[in-house]
Order: C-alpha cells, then structure tokens, then sequence
C-alpha cells in the first residue's frame, strides 16, 4: 500500500501515524495558567532530545476549532511543564485524563489524582507517577495554523524525580520496576512486561 499524504484527509493521515509509530512512550503533561489553574494531559507524539542539554520534546496539535490545547497555552504563558510517566497501575487515570473539560476544572480532580509539589517550576506532579521531569520551555515551533496543527515543544529537563523503589542496583530507573505502558494505534496499549535483551555490536 502506498499512501501519499497530499492526496488524503488530515484526520487519515493521522490515523496512518498513529498506527505505523509505535509503540509511543507517554508525557503525561502537568502545567498551570498564569492565573492558577492546573492541568494534565497525555501526549504520545513524545520523546527524548538530548542529554545536553537534557532535553524532552512533544507535539500538541491545535484544537478541531483551531485553538491551542490548554497545555500549549499554558506552556506559552508560564514557561513551565512536567512530564509524568506512565505506569499500568495509572493508565485509567492517565486515560480519564484526556478528556476535554472546561479549562477552570481540574483533570486532577476529575481522575482523583494527588498532586505534589515539584522542585524547580510551578506546575505540580502526579504524586504516584513514579518518574517526574520538571521543564523550562526552550523553543516552541508551530508548524501550521488552524485546526490540527502541530506544535513542537522543547523543554530543558531542570530536575527528575525518581521512585526510590523504581532504582535498581546500577542506581538508574529499572525498565521492569516502572512497568510504564505505551500507546499503540487506535484504543490499543501495550505493556513493557515482555521484554529482550541485545548486546551493541563492536565498532572496529
Ligand atoms: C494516550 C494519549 C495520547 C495522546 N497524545 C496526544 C498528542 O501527542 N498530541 C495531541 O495533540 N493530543 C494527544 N492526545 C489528546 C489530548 O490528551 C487531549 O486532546 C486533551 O484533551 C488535551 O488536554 P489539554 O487541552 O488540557 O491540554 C492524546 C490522548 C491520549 C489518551
């Protein structure tokens, strides 16, 4: 099948991305407005930049209506973010989160979440996530205007909390302990419970 992105709707292209990048790790996103009001959301177009400096990166896309995501408007208001991961024990919730809601409600309250206190920025944490990066926002891109539009964000990393109980021996977050879950195409998530090992090849 070849498909040429020009010739179908945005909404099936997207459908094609969804499906073929896979499986996508989870920024569970938690900012606040300028006047105070917290927010959490999910986004899977999410993935590491760099270790120098440390950096993250996500994409929101623009609302059906052409608006941005409040976690987009809030970025651009304050400057801050933290990214929550994901664990199975959390997907429900992470899911409830998604939901559209009136930006003076709380997906916090809404997915019965308690929230903690972050180090570096404003915005809270998801108490039970058990991986928390605290950001400064470094450079947003938008890439078209209107609805569906993506958006680039790039944070730089100013503090990771890590659960205690998460840290293996070698004193790094154990892959198995976190039990993080990832996004699939459609509806679909997959575990990180089956796992395999492979050895670098040596470079001559
Ligand atoms: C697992 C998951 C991943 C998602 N990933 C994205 C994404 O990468 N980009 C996006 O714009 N929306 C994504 N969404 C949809 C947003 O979470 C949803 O539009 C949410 O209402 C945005 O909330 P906000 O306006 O409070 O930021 C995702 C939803 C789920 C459940």
């Amino acid at each position: 099948m070849d498909v040429d992105p020009s010739q179908i709707s945005s909404a099936s292209v997207y459908q094609h991305l969804i499906r073929v990048i896979s499986p996508r790790p989870i920024a569970w996103v938690s900012t606040v407005s300028r006047d105070g009001r917290y927010n959490l959301a999910p986004y899977s177009f999410f993935s590491g930049a760099g270790s120098r400096p440390p950096s993250v990166v996500f994409c929101p896309a623009n609302r059906r209506d052409g608006s941005s995501k409040d976690t987009l408007q809030n970025i651009l208001e304050t400057g801050e973010f933290v990214i929550n991961v994901v664990p199975f024990l959390l997907a429900e919730a992470m899911n409830l989160t998604s939901a559209e809601i009136p930006s003076d409600e709380s997906e916090f309250d809404l997915a019965g979440l308690a929230m903690a206190e972050s180090r570096t920025v404003k915005p809270s944490r998801v108490a039970d996530s058990p991986v928390c990066l605290e950001c400064r926002l470094m450079h947003h891109w938008p890439l078209a205007d209107g609805p569906g539009g993506a958006n680039i964000v790039v944070g730089r990393v100013e503090f990771l909390h890590i659960a205690d109980w998460a840290v293996d021996e070698s004193g790094f977050a154990d892959p198995g302990l976190l039990d993080l879950v990832g996004r699939l195409g459609g509806q679909s998530y997959c575990r990180t419970t089956d796992r395999f090992d492979l050895d670098r090849p040596r470079t001559p």
